[in-house]
């Protein structure tokens, strides 16, 4: 049974995964400072409470959906559930990544490495296999977060590297097989959130000493991205993606999306 109204015509749905935190919370924010409707997904419920909270105070609309994106049926049903409340879904924004394992090829175990594909490939896979005949009805978008780890041979963090590969190619087919949404990855940059906290939080013999001081002296240097910016690109590109763009593997802070993103959502959240 439908628990409220759909919204307006004119106000965008949008779906974000990895919403709990970081660029995913971020990009919840921007999209509700433009009264966007908001289905925030990650597996920490307080933490989705509070960026909903925050979503609620720029004058958008969250709709809390606690789901482990590696798993199917938690997708379809977050889907589902926005499909119920909002009536339409116009946005997906693939955001929910992990980096571990950390570890050699040859040490790590099995059981990591599999579940990083699970959250980082497979998820946007589960989400965008129950969302896609929703978001076509729309001529709807789907904004996958890469990482310039895709193009990269990174030591001790192969599973990310290559579920990140995987992401970008993955777009390709799925921009070669529906014509009617727009469907792209975007490189988000150095971000000061969790994740680069984890790196450098890493034990000195976690990884190769040169990369271990790049993740360190990016803090030190003060060279780490707030997660605010890259975000206003994503929630950009969500709402006003190009059909060109499709099937590409965009930077955040390319002009020709950064330069309309500040014009759309202005300096900061509050502004
Ligand atoms: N930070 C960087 O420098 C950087 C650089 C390049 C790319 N990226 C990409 O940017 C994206 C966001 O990362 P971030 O830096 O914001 O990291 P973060 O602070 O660690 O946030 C990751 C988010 O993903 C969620 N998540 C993790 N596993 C999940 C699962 N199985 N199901 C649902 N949600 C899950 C987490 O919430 P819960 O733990 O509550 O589930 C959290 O909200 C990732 O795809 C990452 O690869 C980041």
């Amino acid at each position: 049974m439908r628990s409220e109204l759909p919204v307006m015509n004119n106000t965008p749905v949008a779906i974000v995964t990895g919403a709990s935190r970081g660029l995913g919370a971020a990009v919840a924010c921007w999209l509700g400072k433009v009264g966007a409707a908001v289905t925030l997904i990650a597996r920490s419920e307080e933490k989705l409470n509070e960026t909903g909270d925050e979503v609620r105070r720029l004058g958008g609309e969250p709709l809390v959906c606690r789901a482990d994106v590696s798993q199917y049926d938690a997708c379809r049903k977050a889907v589902d559930k926005t499909l119920d409340r909002f009536g339409r879904i116009d946005a997906v924004v693939n955001n929910a990544g992990i980096v571990q394992p950390i570890s050699a090829i040859a040490r790590t175990d099995p059981a990591e490495w599999r579940y990083n594909i699970e959250v980082n490939l497979i998820g946007p896979f589960n989400l965008i296999r129950a969302a896609t005949a929703a978001l076509s009805r729309q001529n709807g978008r789907i904004v996958n977060v890469s990482s310039g780890a895709a193009n990269l041979a990174l030591e001790t963090v192969s599973a990310y590297c290559t579920s990140k590969a995987a992401l970008n190619h993955f777009t390709r087919v799925l921009d070669a097989e529906e014509t009617e949404v727009t469907a792209l990855t975007v490189r988000p940059g150095v971000v000061d959130t969790n994740m680069q906290a984890v790196l450098r939080n890493e034990n000195d013999n976690a990884m190769p000493a040169e990369q271990i001081a790049y993740y360190r002296q990016l803090k030190d240097r003060g060279e780490l991205e707030p997660p605010s910016i890259p975000a206003r690109s994503i929630a950009w590109l969500a709402l006003y993606a190009p059909r060109e763009f499709s099937g590409r593997f965009l930077d955040y802070d390319d002009d020709r999306i950064r330069n309309p993103a500040l014009e759309v959502f202005g300096e900061s959240f509050s502004s």
